[in-house]
């Protein structure tokens, strides 16, 4: 059976999405299951640095396979060894940092069916439990064709009006594209647990979609400033317990 495809998205830039899709594919690959992450936001790329890599540009990245200098299997590095896990649980398809290719593809752009095509294949090849894509914020081509093959597509919003109609819309192409699950995750949120109960009822409320989590406000993953993983430096902290329930409902 094919490894479940699962997208981390939110219409608004900041709100999170790196650290979740890290943090969540971190704590996968420790329960056991094997896990490949994967970076399209191409333009604007991030998780290499919560993976503890500083330079994405002496391998080959997923620009590369974009530009058909090689193939996806050669762009997908075992990250799992550097980060204290059983070696090839997880992977992690970087974007290139350099400055000439990023412009590269803002003006030339690339062919959304390779992208497509080289997702599918990895997962295959890979033989992954999971295949998580970490996205460019709004609802651009990358981005809807991710949502379009996800089995589970995670719509991270922050307790802010401005993200609150950006996630309708998202919610809404999602039920359009028939994404078999897609669930809310409202990040920096403030309050204690009732409130947060609350959150989540008026959630399903004004979006007809489920708040898989809550995920509070955290001093320590602000101060951590994506050097690393909280979930290896503060695993009994609120916000890792939140991430570990998500994937404790997704892999149960
Ligand atoms: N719950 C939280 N509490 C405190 N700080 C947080 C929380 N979640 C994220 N942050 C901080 O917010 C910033 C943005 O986080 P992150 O890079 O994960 O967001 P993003 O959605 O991937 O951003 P982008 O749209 O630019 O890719 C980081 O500095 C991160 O440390
Ligand atoms: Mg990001």
């Amino acid at each position: 059976m094919n490894g479940k495809i699962i997208s981390v998205h939110s219409f608004r830039g900041g709100t999170g999405k790196s650290n979740i899709s890290a943090n969540l594919s971190y704590m996968l690959a420790q329960s056991g299951k094997k896990v490949c992450t994967v970076d399209t936001d191409i333009q604007s790329p991030g998780i290499h640095v919560l993976f503890q890599l500083e330079n994405t540009s002496s391998g080959a990245t997923l620009n590369d396979f974009l530009w058909e200098n090689c193939s996806i299997d050669k762009v997908a590095l075992d990250v799992s060894v550097r980060l204290g896990l059983p070696e090839k649980s997880l992977f992690f398809i970087p974007c290139s940092m350099n400055m000439g290719d990023i412009t590269r593809i803002l003006k030339q752009g690339y062919d959304i069916a390779t992208l497509a095509k080289g997702l599918n294949d990895i997962r295959k090849l890979l033989n992954v439990d999971y295949l998580i894509i970490d996205t460019h914020p709004g609802l651009d081509e990358e981005t809807l064709l991710s949502i379009s093959i996800s089995d589970i597509l995670l719509i991270v919003l922050r307790p802010d009006n401005q993200d609150f109609q950006g996630t309708s819309v998202t919610v809404e192409i999602s039920k359009r594209l028939e994404v078999p699950n897609t669930f809310l995750v409202m990040n920096r949120a403030l309050g204690g647990p009732s409130e947060m109960d609350d959150m989540k009822k008026k959630m399903r409320d004004a979006f007809d979609c489920e708040a898989i989590a809550i995920l509070p406000d955290c001093r320590e993953l602000a101060q951590l400033g994506s050097r690393a993983l909280l979930s290896q430096t503060a695993p009994a902290s609120d916000w890792v317990s939140g991430i570990r329930n998500i994937k404790n409902r997704i892999s149960g």
